[in-house]
């Protein structure tokens, strides 16, 4: 895609040239896979110690199978559960507005699958021609029982031109080294799933063909 600011490429080599694609989840099993994301979030403890808008990791794998049977086999069909390596909860409230960034895991973490997991109509992920904010990282990230850093470069959100959006809505497989965020316009707390999977963006010319929609 033209469109991506042209420093991504410097600054992450490895970096889909893509915004995001729809994914390959069954429609029949998506209501499940939700209530299951649900019953994850919604035993985190002190999930809003940041302030309204977070996002929570949860990268222990004895809860996420515990709790997530129908999510694991379907991963597991799509030959990717062995490459998860956690699930973001991101929550956005709608009096405190979610910053535009970059997740910045070069080499890592470069795509993300999310899945809606409540109010997430009217809700968009919106990627942006934008610069870097000078600007301290927000520690709105911490995972289920330990503080982790935030990672995440911030954007000077003056400098943002809009170059794309996918409803937040719809499964997909997004791109988070292009600076994004989510816009949600109605007043309810949005709650979304986003599964990181180690490295996966290497494979995407190999494995795209199962794990999103033609
Ligand atoms: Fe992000």
């Amino acid at each position: 895609m033209t469109n991506i600011p042209a420093y991504i490429k410097d600054l992450f080599p490895t970096n889909p040239d893509w915004l995001y694609h729809p994914a390959a989840i069954d429609s029949n099993r998506l209501p499940a896979i939700r209530q299951e994301l649900a019953s994850i979030y919604h035993q985190i403890p002190d999930r809003h110690k940041w302030g309204s808008t977070t996002f929570n990791m949860v990268d222990d794998q004895k809860i996420i199978q515990d709790h997530c049977p129908v999510l694991c086999e379907h991963l597991q069909q799509m030959k990717i559960l062995n490459w998860l390596s956690f699930i973001g909860f991101i929550t956005v409230n709608p009096e405190m507005k979610f910053p535009m960034h970059i997740d910045n895991n070069p080499g890592e973490f470069e795509i993300a699958l999310n899945i809606p997991v409540e109010n997430c109509h009217d809700s968009y992920t919106v990627w942006y021609n934008a610069e870097i904010s000078k600007k301290s990282p927000v520690p709105y990230i911490k995972t289920i029982d330990a503080e982790v850093e935030n990672t995440a470069m911030l954007i000077d959100e003056a400098s943002a031109v809009e170059i794309g959006r996918f409803s937040a809505d719809v499964p997909a497989w997004i791109n988070i080294n292009v600076p994004h965020n989510l816009v949600c316009s109605h007043d309810l707390i949005r709650v979304g799933a986003t599964l990181r999977f180690d490295g996966l963006h290497r494979l995407w010319d190999k494995g795209s063909h199962i794990w999103s929609q033609k």
